[in-house]
């Protein structure tokens, strides 16, 4: 993948974003100083991006009894790490990046982000949902420049970076468009536009790609790459698609069916950029889905099981 020689925006990529926090660690050190280094490697400390340690959530459900959605989860997600979790319907996915995002509490265990604990909402983490929350009173470059409104950005900075967003997603020519005017797929990228001007660290994606035919999606695969790579931002993807999943992430996290846990999680080394119909994306996804299936069976027969209840 080639970087896009019409990025100007400068904030967008800051320089060791992809690599991590220790980039430039030895900058500015005298030339004798070199010498000194210990021969052994030096052991890089990432702090992870996000880290989940031992989460628990549990729901009051409508019976009043209490419905444990999380589970004692543990989990790291390191800087510019392009993450994807896994799981049958119900098993805690959406609550999971709820409380990411700060918009549920946890009942037990902590949240950090960059090693700072999370207690609601803010800039530096966004979610991106299937519905996609776009305001169909406002225009193509209206809707990219409303989370900059409501950050305070100047009016300088957000003509800046509605033009450089929407050339990112390739939707300059749209900008004075509505919403309904765009198909489903532009109406994607304008939601990740939307998104990426804010300036997050973190994209926290709920099944974005959901309700779309198959070409659309596998085109908003290979832009969403390409974003992620240009301008390094974390990615915490949630499909039920193993294969989607083996396509973008670097990791495939797996959860169990309610409680919701960590099952087990798959580093993907396969060569960028990938395709869905990949033999080697198939089989790792056969892999992954081998693992799966005694979950999506469980999560069939609690569904089952409510249908005989009512
Ligand atoms: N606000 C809520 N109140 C009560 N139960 C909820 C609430 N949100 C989700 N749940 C329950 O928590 C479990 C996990 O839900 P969810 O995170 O939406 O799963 P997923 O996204 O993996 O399909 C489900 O059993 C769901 O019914
Ligand atoms: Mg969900």
């Amino acid at each position: 993948m080639s970087a896009n020689p019409q990025n100007a925006y400068p904030s967008a990529v800051p320089v060791g974003r992809r690599t991590g926090v220790r980039a430039n660690v030895f900058q500015g050190k005298p030339a004798s100083s070199v010498t000194t280094f210990p021969s052994h490697p030096i052991a890089e400390v990432v702090v992870p991006k996000v880290a989940l340690d031992a989460i628990s959530l549990s729901y009051k459900a409508t019976s009043g009894e209490r419905l444990l959605a999380l589970d004692n989860i543990s989990l790291e997600v390191k800087p510019g790490e392009f993450l994807c979790i896994v799981g049958p319907s119900g098993c805690g996915k959406s609550t999971l990046l709820h409380l990411i995002a700060g918009l549920n509490p946890q009942t037990s265990g902590k949240v950090l982000v960059d090693g700072a604990p999370v207690s609601g909402p803010g800039t530096d983490r966004i979610l991106i949902f299937q519905e996609l929350g776009l305001f169909p009173w406002l225009t193509v470059g209206g809707n990219v420049e409303f989370g900059m409104k409501m950050k305070n950005v100047g009016k300088a900075e957000r003509e800046e970076r509605v033009q450089y967003y929407l050339r990112l997603v390739h939707l300059s020519k749209f900008r004075d468009s509505y919403i309904h005017q765009l198909s489903g797929g532009m109406r994607q990228r304008v939601a990740l536009a939307r998104a990426l001007a804010t300036d997050p660290d973190v994209l926290l994606m709920d099944e974005p790609f959901a309700a779309l035919d198959a070409q659309t999606r596998d085109l908003l695969h290979d832009e969403l790459e390409r974003l992620w790579s240009e301008t390094g931002r974390t990615i915490i993807f949630v499909t039920h698609n193993v294969r989607e999943a083996v396509r973008l992430g670097d990791r495939v996290v797996l959860m169990t069916f309610r409680p919701g846990r960590v099952k087990q999680e798959f580093s993907v080394n396969l060569p960028r950029p990938r395709q869905m119909e990949q033999a080697d994306v198939a089989r790792t996804a056969g892999d992954v889905l081998d693992c799966l299936r005694d979950e999506i069976n469980k999560s069939l027969e609690a569904e089952y099981a409510d249908e005989k209840i009512r």
